[in-house]
């Protein structure tokens, strides 16, 4: 019609976004990574490993158990993406080997909070500043776990993701005024690269839902969070995509 200016709104939910994504090799990270994709956004996955190549996710190898790792990543990510607006943390060594509190061994637990947390804690951290200095209002999603609450003889998971938690919230309450918006998804329960359950059928009978979950459970609402057309006004806190397993009775591991 004459005269009537049709504004083009964007067809996509994170149509313009540059995000890095850690895990990216991985089942959750490499879900959310395709999600991000599929709503618009430029996609640079990491891991210690290259995932599949040819579903168009750039990729940066970084290991980020050593611990200069999270800076050769960061300094990578910047020159490949120019700046970027999101950043997800999906990386975490693919063992989890049970030990009790009582035996954990002192390379099993730096393995383990070295990834999760450290590295973790100060790619988001640098990333805030990186997003306030170029003036984005960026977000951030630290994949966490229902095990930040339970004892279930994983001292060195659980801690890692307490802490990640705790980080999580330290970040979203100084970064929130920059309109930076920094919060976790705890998954529930993901089969397939870093979830193995010696009996999945028991557990899958005990979840509310009755199935256990996929990455794009986890993906779509990483998205969700992400957009600001969803999520603009959620802030530090942990979204539990988990089916209603956190809502049936674990029995505590024994020691
Ligand atoms: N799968 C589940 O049921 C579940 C449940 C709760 C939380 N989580 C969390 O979700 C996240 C993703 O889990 P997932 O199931 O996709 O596991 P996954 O093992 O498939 O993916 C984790 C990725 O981290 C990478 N990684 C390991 N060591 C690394 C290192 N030194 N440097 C860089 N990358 C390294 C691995 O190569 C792997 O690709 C993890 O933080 C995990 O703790 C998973």
């Amino acid at each position: 019609m004459t005269g009537m200016s049709t504004k083009l709104l964007p067809t996509k939910l994170l149509d313009g976004e540059r995000a890095l994504i850690t895990g990216c090799a991985g089942g959750i990270g490499r879900g959310i990574a395709k999600a991000l994709l599929a709503e618009g956004a430029t996609v640079l996955g990491s891991d210690i490993t290259a995932p599949p190549a040819g579903d168009g996710i750039d990729f940066l190898a970084a290991d980020l158990s050593k611990r200069d790792g999270w800076k050769g990543l960061l300094d990578g990510a910047v020159k490949k993406l120019g700046t970027i607006s999101l950043f997800v943390h999906a990386a975490s060594p693919r063992r989890l080997e049970v030990d009790t509190p009582l035996s954990v061994s002192e390379e099993t637990w730096d393995a383990m909070t070295d990834i999760n947390l450290r590295s973790g804690f100060f790619l988001a951290r640098e990333m805030g500043r990186h997003m306030r200095d170029n003036k984005i209002k960026g977000r951030m999603l630290l994949i966490t776990s229902q095990h930040r609450f339970m004892t279930r003889n994983l001292p060195h998971y659980s801690a890692s993701k307490a802490g990640m938690t705790m980080v999580m919230k330290e970040l979203a309450r100084v970064l929130a005024p920059d309109g930076i918006r920094v919060n976790a998804i705890a998954p529930g329960a993901i089969p397939g690269g870093g979830f193995v359950a010696d009996n999945l059928g028991a557990l899958v009978a005990q979840i509310p839902l009755g199935r256990a979950g996929t990455p794009d459970d986890i993906a779509q609402v990483a998205v969700a969070i992400l957009s600001e057309r969803f999520g603009r006004y959620v802030v530090g806190t942990t979204v539990e995509v988990d089916g209603g397993i956190g809502l049936i009775s674990w029995i505590p591991a024994k020691a």
